[in-house]
């Protein structure tokens, strides 16, 4: 009966009748009435349906113990869940994304040359906390999975960041020369590439993430490397796979993570957070007019109460509406470690203000908003 109805109301909302509004920190029940389990997720638009991907969160752990949900929607308040789309493997089967890895941020594309879906995620591998610092891939030919695991490992072996000058490439000061982090040598030296040498071979070091394919079909993994301290924006191959090799580094010791990009006129933006665990910090946001960067930072895109804590939330992706213009939305976590599985999604329209983003708490809102939007 009560499949039935919801069922009845899905598509009531898909057909055009009045949806009910997002509520940013509110609990959203799902299709069975329980609150959605995708954290730290993204967004794919395909056929008319938007689908969510994120991490499955237990209640009393954050590590994977299911693996990576998947739920459906064509109006973005009435979700469906669709399921676990890539499970972890069974305890002791030494899998790379064995239950009880670390696997956050799940990202997925879909690859027009292969006809594929293609999930990236953080990957973290069991009880070595977060020193693994790799991506993972899966692959699946159907949206909701089940996806396939590929490979983990940490991007860009034996490639230098093209931005990187080729002086700084050679020299031969090594994290150890350092007995004290944060002093003035230390952060030229992080500036320097310091971290960039010492993983020269193994690849470099990638935890929160984000994929954006871009409008020529061009996909690229933008990453927290270098113990935290730099993003990576580094290109796909062609399948969406694996790395070209071909990447840059961004706002060398900046401290970002939780990156989240989109485009409007020609123009990338992207908004990421401070590094402080599950606690929200100040949002930031960044320009550039090709990924290649130059990128430029702007002041905190948000604004009024809580604006300096990303109204307790962490940044994850950005998304465009379907067949409205310029419409965007921000997805965010509000975190609650202590009982992962209730953790709350921040989701609000991306206003513009002087040509920057800019968010603006709201209580609720429908998707009607971009329809009477002055910006
Ligand atoms: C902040 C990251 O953004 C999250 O994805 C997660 O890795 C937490 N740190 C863990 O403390």
């Amino acid at each position: 009966m009560i499949r039935i109805l919801s069922l009845v109301l899905l598509l009531v909302s898909c057909t055009g009748m009045k949806a009910q509004e997002i509520m940013p920190g509110e609990r959203w029940p799902d299709d069975k009435g329980v609150h959605v389990n995708a954290h730290g997720g993204g967004m794919l638009y395909a056929d008319g349906t938007y689908y969510w991907f994120g991490e499955f969160k237990n209640d009393t752990t954050s590590v994977a113990l299911d693996g990576v949900t998947c739920y459906s929607s064509c109006d973005l308040v009435h979700w469906k869940n669709e399921g676990i789309a890539m499970p972890v493997m069974p305890e002791e089967s030494y899998s790379d994304i064995e239950r009880g890895c670390i696997l956050e941020r799940p990202k997925v594309v879909y690859n027009k040359k292969t006809n594929k879906y293609i999930m990236w995620f953080h990957l973290e591998l069991k009880g070595k906390g977060y020193a693994a610092a790799r991506v993972g891939v899966a692959v699946s030919d159907k949206v909701t999975g089940p996806y396939r695991f590929v490979h983990s490992y940490r991007p860009c072996a034996g490639f230098w960041p093209e931005n990187m000058p080729e002086k700084d490439r050679s020299l031969k000061v090594t994290p150890k020369d350092f007995a004290e982090w944060w002093t003035p040598e230390w952060s030229k030296a992080v500036e320097e590439g310091l971290f960039v040498r010492r993983d020269m071979e193994g690849g470099q070091m990638s935890r929160d993430m984000t994929i954006y394919v871009d409008d020529d079909g061009k996909a690229y993994h933008i990453y927290s490397s270098e113990e935290n301290l730099t993003l990576q924006i580094a290109e796909l191959t062609d399948d969406y796979q694996s790395h070209t090799g071909r990447y840059i580094r961004i706002f060398p010791g900046g401290h970002n993570e939780a990156p989240a990009i989109f485009k409007k006129d020609g123009t990338y933006f992207m908004i990421t957070s401070g590094c402080t665990g599950w606690d929200p910090n100040e949002a930031r946001l960044f320009s550039a007019s090709s990924i290649w960067g130059p990128w430029t930072q702007h002041p905190n895109p948000c604004r009024g109460d809580d604006a300096a804590l990303t109204f307790h939330s962490q940044s994850t992706f950005i998304f465009p509406v379907a067949g409205k213009k310029d419409a965007f939305i921000f997805m965010g976590d509000r975190w609650t470690p202590k009982h992962p599985s209730d953790a709350r999604y921040i989701w609000l329209p991306i206003q513009f203000e002087n040509g920057l983003p800019i968010l603006k708490w709201m209580d609720k809102w429908s998707l009607d908003y971009f329809d009477t939007k002055t910006f």
